[in-house]
């Protein structure tokens, strides 16, 4: 992988008169001094001695030839050499010991089993040294080896946890700082009691909590999930309980570090740009800490403040609350009743910690409710794995802690109430059997009351009003087209500020709500990553789409208006016209126009639905959305790098024209959290170009790469993530397959098979796989995509190999991850999105 192979490099190495000699087996009767290292056969890790700026001396691996230092292992972390008079030597009774310059031993690898006849030191291409037998094969049949003794780094075969039969356990320890890897303060440790959870310490302290096992990933990290593409695996039964972390995008050079600045990194390789990249870290946002939300909280991070109670349970500590001090936590409204309490169906949340709950692995959830509201300790129940659609039963008889509620991922959880506590407000209801007919009536006829009144006491603001706010459609006529006119003409300066104002109308807090209902949940439409979406009809009737944004952005009222302004002038056929916005208190919303079709998703992706879509209309839509990225990142007065294209974004009018949403939201988000540094990975996993989703570089061509994904999405009707097809990997590697056996054609969704034109299905397939291959460098700009799309004599250049060839189960993840902005341009590409002002 490295080149040469290490016979060469030991004849090299021998040609330089008092250089370090490299090796890659060290037998019974050499030894290791300092002026030697063991290198493994790919050259890829090597061992061997090395000092810090602490002017210590310690054994070691470390990756060889790659910039900086990373040392994966430390032998002696604890007893260092005050020299490099170091020895290390293979004993007569199997063991591995490092003596000092005086002899004594400093180090062993304490192996009791002494049987060893011809033992070897090698170090392997994993980065494993292990002592076994010379002519011994079986290359799990070690007499000992650094997998099993991990310091404060993880590498893909190495594992995490307990042996349940010995006792020993399995933990990586931080260094104490930069230069001093001797144990430090934090540590990584699995809790194996009652259900696999991993807990990163750091002084005594719990920091941050993996989120409990859910028989496929960790309920508490979903984005991980996507990106190790649930390659992590939990192996747990009698006699043991390990994680085993999984290579990062299948990659060899990937590895988890329990960093001594108390946080968990997961870095990836990067070949491109040859930088070792976050692809995840913890804990990164505040819901990460552990209990963020003290007893029965429920940490949201999208939400403002982040902690709010479960239904049920009120603030318990409120002037601490008040100063974000959520640590108390909340309490209950109503004592219990034992026999007489009901359990509140909480959905897509993390489980509260589950340190010592009772887990069997064989109940269903109906045995799993009665068991619980027969043990008046019991606190909430849920199904233990969600493999299946659900299967086994935990439950709590403590507090619950740590909870977190995610739109997406999350697990369903049943908390117990006293009765009068359950079928509160929002999603969360009681559990089937609790709503009672009387109980439905009743609140048939309050919500009938209720809209009676609001209807009043709405008609009546309305005469009040009258015509003075913004929201009226002949106003709006004007703005738009005043605001086409400074488009065309932005150098005119004169009666700039008036102008501005009446460029982005501002809708009054009051105007929306009615216009929603007062958000109910009858108008959501939906949720993403940036808030939730409404649907309205403004008293003159037109339909308007309102995105409720989460308030969890600290971003000033001028800087988002400003924004939003900026936005709003952007008008093309296939881009969503944004009407407005509406600023009031905390409440941040935009205000959209409506359409008919919904979005592409929702059509595309349905069995039944799908076949409205023909060949010319896909190909329509195709067109239309290239158009309209076209214009974002080429033609607009400001460069727009959407950052989250996706079928779902694309939204159809009634004739079903595309016209992409949400463009410029990013922007929005992007400002405020650049201050402190930390960049928001908005996107959609599936979508992302390798580049983006790895190392957070965005461009053009990271759009264009989403492009051809919903292109081949189009074609095919299926989806990239989540997609079964045979041994194919996902969308892309099914398309990359059938692309080179010449069987493009297969992909075509059947729906429509005779509506179709073979010329211009090939070469929407040909420009799909041209747009996401994996080099940036590769992929066209849009003004070529638009062309090549709609030529039929141009040829098209033979695709290489697609990015982001990844496992089966992308689960499509908003955005959530943050880390550090390590660098804004990369290839002289334009990062985030360039100001035109
Ligand atoms: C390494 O150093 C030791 C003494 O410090 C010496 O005996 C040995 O020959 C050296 N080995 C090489 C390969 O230079
Ligand atoms: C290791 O020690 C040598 C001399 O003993 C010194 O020159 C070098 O700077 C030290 N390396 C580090 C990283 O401190
Ligand atoms: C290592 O040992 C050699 C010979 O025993 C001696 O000359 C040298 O000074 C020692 N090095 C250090 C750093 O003590
Ligand atoms: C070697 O180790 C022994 C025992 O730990 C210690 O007493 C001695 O000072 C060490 N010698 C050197 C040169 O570090
Ligand atoms: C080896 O065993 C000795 C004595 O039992 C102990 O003091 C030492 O810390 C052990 N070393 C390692 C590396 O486990
Ligand atoms: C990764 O390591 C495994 C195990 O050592 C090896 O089989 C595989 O070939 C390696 N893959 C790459 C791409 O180097
Ligand atoms: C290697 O050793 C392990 C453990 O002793 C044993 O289970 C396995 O069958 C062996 N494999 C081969 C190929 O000999
Ligand atoms: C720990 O974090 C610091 C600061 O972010 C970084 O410079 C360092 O490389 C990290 N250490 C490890 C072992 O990853
Ligand atoms: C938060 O509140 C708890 C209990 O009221 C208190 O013990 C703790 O010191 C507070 N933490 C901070 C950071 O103020
Ligand atoms: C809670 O459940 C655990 C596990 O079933 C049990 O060991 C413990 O005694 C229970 N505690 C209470 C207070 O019921
Ligand atoms: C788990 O539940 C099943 C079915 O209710 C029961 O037969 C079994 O004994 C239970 N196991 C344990 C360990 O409680």
């Amino acid at each position: 992988m490295k080149g040469s192979t290490s016979a060469k490099l030991f004849i090299l190495s021998a040609c330089f008169f008092n250089s370090v000699l490299s090796i890659d087996t060290l037998t019974a009767t050499q030894s290791l001094g300092s002026n030697q290292t063991l290198v493994s056969p790919q050259n890829i890790f090597e061992f061997g001695f090395f000092n810090t700026t602490i002017s210590k001396w310690y054994i070691g691996i470390w990756y060889k030839d790659f910039p900086d230092k990373i040392y994966v292992w430390v032998a002696n972390r604890n007893n260092p050499l005050e020299n490099s008079n170091g020895t290390l030597k293979i004993e007569e009774s199997g063991n591995l010991v490092l003596f000092n310059q005086t002899n004594n031993p400093i180090w062993s690898s304490n192996q009791t089993t002494t049987s060893a006849t011809n033992p070897v030191l090698h170090l392997s291409d994993d980065g494993n040294l292990v002592l076994k037998e010379a002519q011994e094969k079986n290359n799990t049949n070690y007499i000992w080896q650094s997998f099993d003794h991990p310091t404060d780094t993880l590498l893909p075969g190495m594992k995490l946890g307990w042996n349940l039969d010995t006792g020993v356990e399995i933990r990586v320890t931080s260094w104490k700082s930069q230069d001093d890897p001797s144990s430090g303060d934090g540590y990584f440790s699995l809790d194996y009691h009652g259900i696999p959870d991993i807990y990163l310490w750091n002084k005594q302290q719990r920091v941050f909590r993996s989120g409990s096992w859910n028989g496929e990933s960790f309920g508490g990290v979903p984005i991980l999930n996507t990106i190790s593409v649930l390659n992590d695996k939990i192996v747990a039964d009698k006699h043991q309980a390990y994680y085993y972390p999984a290579r990062l995008f299948q990659s060899n050079l990937s590895r988890l570090v329990v960093n001594w600045t108390g946080s968990i990194e997961r870095y990836a390789w990067i070949e491109s740009t040859k930088t070792w990249n976050i692809v995840w870290n913890a804990p990164a946002v505040d819901c990460d800490h552990y209990g963020a939300c003290g007893p029965f909280g429920i940490c949201d991070s999208n939400a403002f403040p982040i902690c709010k109670c479960v239904t049920g349970f009120s603030i318990k500590n409120q002037g601490q609350w008040n100063l974000r001090n959520f640590s108390d936590g909340c309490v209950r409204k109503t004592e219990l009743e034992c026999g007489k309490d009901k359990f509140l169906h909480m959905k897509n949340v993390q489980f509260p910690d589950t340190r010592s709950v009772f887990v069997n692995k064989s109940m269903n959830l109906l045995e799993c409710e009665s068991k619980c509201l027969k043990d008046c300790s019991c606190t909430a129940y849920a199904n233990a794995e969600i493999t299946n659609g659900g299967t086994g039963c935990v439950m709590w008889n403590y507090s619950l802690v740590d909870m977190r509620q995610f739109s997406e991922a999350g697990t369903d959880l049943f908390i117990r109430l006293a009765a009068s506590d359950v079928g509160g407000t929002g999603s969360s209801g009681g559990s089937k059997k609790n709503a009672g007919k009387i109980a439905g009536i009743t609140i048939a006829i309050v919500i009938l009351i209720l809209g009676v009144i609001i209807f009043i006491l709405w008609k009546k603001k309305r005469r009040q009003k009258g015509n003075t706010n913004h929201s009226g459609n002949s106003d709006r006529g004007q703005i738009t087209l005043l605001s086409e006119m400074m488009f065309s003409n932005s150098r005119d300066t004169s009666d700039q500020r008036n102008i501005d104002e009446l460029e982005l109308p501002l809708f009054e807090f009051h105007v929306i709500s009615d216009a929603t209902n007062s958000f109910s949940l009858a108008n959501k439409l939906g949720e993403g990553g940036f808030g939730t979406v409404y649907r309205g009809r403004l008293v003159d009737g037109q339909e308007i789409a309102v995105k409720r944004l989460s308030t969890s952005s600290g971003q000033g009222n001028v800087e988002f208006k400003n924004e939003v302004r900026s936005i709003a002038k952007l008008q093309h056929r296939n881009l969503v016209r944004l009407f407005g916005c509406c600023i009031e208190k905390e409440e941040k919303m935009l205000i959209y126009e409506y359409m008919e079709n919904n979005s592409l998703d929702s059509i595309l992706f349905d069995k039944a639905k799908s076949s409205m879509l023909d060949w010319p209309m896909r190909f329509n839509i195709i067109c239309g959305i290239a158009k309209g990225l076209l214009y974002l990142h080429h033609d607009s007065r400001f460069r727009i790098i959407h950052r989250d294209l996706k079928a779902s974004n694309v939204l159809l009018d009634r004739e079903m024209n595309p016209k992409i949403s949400d463009f410029g939201i990013a922007r929005i988000f992007d400002n405020d959290q650049t201050h402190s540094n930390t960049m928001r990975v908005v996107g959609t996993y599936g979508y992302m170009a390798p580049e983006y989703a790895m190392g957070g570089y965005f461009s053009a061509k990271s759009d264009v790469f989403s492009f051809g994904v919903l292109v081949l999405e189009i074609i095919s009707g299926m989806k990239n993530r989540g997609f079964h097809f045979s041994d194919d990997l996902n969308l892309l590697g099914h398309v990359w397959r059938l692309w080179n056996e010449g069987k493009a054609l297969e992909l075509l969704d059947s729906s429509f098979a005779d509506s179709i034109s073979e010329s211009e299905v090939i070469r929407c397939i040909n420009v799909g796989l041209i747009c996401v291959q994996e080099k940036v460098e590769d992929r066209p700009i849009m003004p070529s995509v638009v062309m090549m799309l709609n030529s039929e004599t141009a040829s098209l250049p033979q695709p290489k190999h697609p990015g982001f060839v990844l496992g089966r189960n992308q689960g499509e993840t908003d955005s959530s991850s943050a880390r550090q902005e390590d660098s804004n341009t990369i290839n002289q590409v334009t990062v985030t999105i360039v100001n035109g002002r």
